[in-house]
């Protein structure tokens, strides 16, 4: 399964933390030819330093034209994973601002689309597309309705897409909650309970490690008959 990945063009959007920075880590070990993209330039330093073989370009994927840029030098890509992150959106839909919500959209709803509708032209037809979404897309949990239409927007289009861009296939994983470093702006403590709380709600009893998410977007990247879906990594959600 290794060979499968060996040398091929992979393109990580949101590739320098958590998920998509697991998945890097793991495509180094395939041999594979990893461009990453995010914005903090710390994150990048970093990454230049731990993983000398990855391409990492410092970008905000709100910015068409510099994406535009990107994808016409690296051309001829065999797989796009979109994992950037958004934030904003969560709460109860009677009091959520709106304009949190807008800003949710503005922080991956449309990253998301943009980095894929750029990439389109320069992704080899025997490739693939994984975007990640989120489990409050279809879980039904109270106060997150505002992140149920962000990610549900996404995962409605696949099915739409991977008769469109045919034979390219695309698909999307759909995480639970995950110990990444986008939990960060929680106080330790407070992190640590939502976790506890969390994992009473899952089959596993505990939070996901981005390396098990990691391994399912790895798996449909190498899986060519997995087309136009959309699979959970979150443990068994209750
Ligand atoms: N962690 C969870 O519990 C969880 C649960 C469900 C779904 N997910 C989804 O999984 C995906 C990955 O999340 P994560 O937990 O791995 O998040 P993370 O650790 O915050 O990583 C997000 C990555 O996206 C990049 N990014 C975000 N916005 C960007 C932009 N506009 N332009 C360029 N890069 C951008 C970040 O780079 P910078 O830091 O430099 O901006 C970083 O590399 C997201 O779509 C998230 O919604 C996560």
């Amino acid at each position: 399964m290794a060979r499968q990945l060996e040398n091929r063009k992979i393109v990580i959007a949101g590739g320098t933390s958590g998920i998509g920075l697991a998945l890097a880590a793991i495509l180094v070990q395939d041999k594979a030819l990893v461009t990453v993209i995010g914005r903090d330039p710390a994150k990048i330093e970093k990454l230049k330093i731990d993983f000398p073989g990855i391409n990492a370009i410092g970008l905000d994927a709100r910015d068409r034209s510099a994406l535009d840029d990107l994808f016409r030098k690296e051309k001829e890509i065999d797989h796009l994973v979109v994992a950037l992150s958004g934030g904003k959106g969560g709460g109860m839909f009677k009091t959520l601002s709106l304009s949190d919500l807008r800003e949710g959209f503005e922080s991956k709803f449309w990253p998301h689309v943009n980095v894929l509708q750029a990439a389109l032209p320069y992704m080899r037809p025997t490739g693939s597309i994984t975007l990640i979404t989120a489990i409050s897309a279809t879980a039904k949990l109270p106060g997150t309705a505002g992140l149920a239409a962000i990610n549900g927007a996404l995962e409605l289009m696949v099915p739409i897409l991977s008769g469109e861009l045919a034979p390219l296939r695309i698909n999307a994983v759909s995480p639970g909650i995950i110990d990444t470093p986008w939990w960060d702006f929680l106080p330790e403590a407070v992190k640590e309970q939502t976790f506890s709380e969390f994992a009473l709600k899952v089959a596993a009893g505990r939070v996901g490690r981005p390396e098990e998410v990691a391994d399912t977007i790895r798996f449909l990247l190498t899986t060519e008959y997995i087309n136009g879906v959309i699979v959970g990594c979150h443990g068994g959600l209750k």
